[in-house]
């Protein structure tokens, strides 16, 4: 088992994180007997922007498009180039060109995060959160009429294909049906949004059929949002829309304490190209450069990126790690209240692989 990775840190921590999460990889590698092949490359980056004018080389699409998976830090750095064109340079283009239709992003209460939710311990939150990456609300379609006058309209069309809601759906049915609980939440909005979410409705309860196994309800996306926050013992997996899946992607890791330790993968589940799996944080200005972001994100994400490989016990093995890593103070960052710089806790995960 060989796997070519294409290793993109990007800006900011992201050039910190990644190297701790390619650490673990390593670590992984050595102790689950599988080998790992890591390419690194040094654009989708502001850094590369400054030298070339643009974020990424012409050919970047055939440079890392023969890669297994992609294992991205973060892109961004507002003092050099505007947040939008960094962006829609590099990780939207990954996203859309490489068909990565599955936002997936795990929400679990760790041991050692204090959570926001008052009362909720570890293991009274762990649920998925699937979000549509491709199309619905996030459309080109539209424009403006009459601009900069009393007459002017704006319009902007969601788009649903069939195969695309259904594609996003089977995804996430086979996600609820491979876990215990086997339950599905949809996220809707047919009461107000009165001809694409019925659609959505419609496409659910026929790829339900499919499923006799798996348990499924929906609720309106703003009932939803408040049992994120008062329920989120309730769900299992909850599959959304493009933009219901944006906001529920964003509450859910925010419901669990640190932006620090989130994850996430884009994924093609068909394999035709790589998915790429990154931290849900950014560059994190802020602290860059100094040695001390939380990597556990990164390395969760690569943990992800092993459970996609086909190395689930070494991924298992990961985000056991993780728990224990953070569950001791002295080995947590700043962030989670402890005293340990990135290398440090990168350096605990490593070492605490079973
Ligand atoms: P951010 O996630 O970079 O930072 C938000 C806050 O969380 C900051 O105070 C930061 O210090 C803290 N933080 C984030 N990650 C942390 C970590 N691992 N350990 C400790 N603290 C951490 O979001 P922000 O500030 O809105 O964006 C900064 C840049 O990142 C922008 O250029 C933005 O476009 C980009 N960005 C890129 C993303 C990506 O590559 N997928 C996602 C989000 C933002
Ligand atoms: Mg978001």
């Amino acid at each position: 088992r060989i796997y070519r990775i294409a290793v993109i840190p990007g800006d900011g921590i992201g050039k910190e994180t990644v190297p701790e999460g390619v650490r673990v990889l390593e670590a992984a590698a050595k102790k689950y007997g599988f080998e790992l092949r890591p390419d690194h490359f040094d654009f989708a980056s502001c850094d590369y922007y400054q030298r070339h004018g643009q974020m990424m080389p012409d050919d970047w699409k055939a440079r890392i498009g023969g890669h297994d998976a992609i294992f991205f830090g973060a892109v961004g750095w507002p003092k050099v180039v505007p947040d939008h064109v960094s962006l829609w340079g590099s990780l939207i283009l990954f996203r859309r060109e490489f068909s990565q239709y599955v936002n997936l992003r795990p929400v679990r209460l760790m041991p050692g995060v204090p959570c926001p939710l008052v009362g909720r311990k570890p293991g009274d939150i762990d649920f998925y959160v699937v979000r549509e990456n491709t199309e619905g609300e996030y459309s080109s379609v539209g424009g403006r009429m009459f601009q900069d006058t009393e007459r002017e309209v704006v319009i902007q069309e969601t788009v649903m294909s069939r195969t695309g809601v259904d594609r996003i759906l089977k995804f996430a049915f086979d996600l609820a049906e491979a876990r215990p609980k086997k339950h599905l939440t949809s996220a809707t909005k047919s009461n107000g949004i009165s001809i694409t979410m019925p659609y959505w409705d419609e496409r659910v309860e026929a790829m339900a059929k499919h499923y006799p196994g798996v348990r499924w309800d929906k609720y309106h996306i703003d009932i939803l949002t408040a049992n994120f926050v008062l329920h989120p013992d309730w769900f299992d997996v909850v599959v959304g829309s493009n933009l219901f899946g944006d906001i529920l992607s964003d509450l859910g890791p925010a419901c669990t304490g640190t932006i620090g330790i989130a994850p996430s993968g884009n994924i093609n589940p068909e394999r035709d190209f790589p998915s790429l799996f990154e931290p849900v944080h950014g560059s994190a200005p802020d602290i860059a450069g100094r040695g001390i972001a939380n990597p556990i994100g990164q390395i969760w994400s690569a943990a992800m990126m092993l459970d996609h490989l086909g190395e689930p016990e070494a991924a298992a093995a990961i985000v056991r790690a993780i728990e224990r890593v953070l569950a001791e103070q002295k080995l947590r960052t700043r962030d989670l209240g402890g005293a340990a710089d990135t290398v440090a806790c990168g350096k605990a995960v490593a070492e605490m692989l079973d």
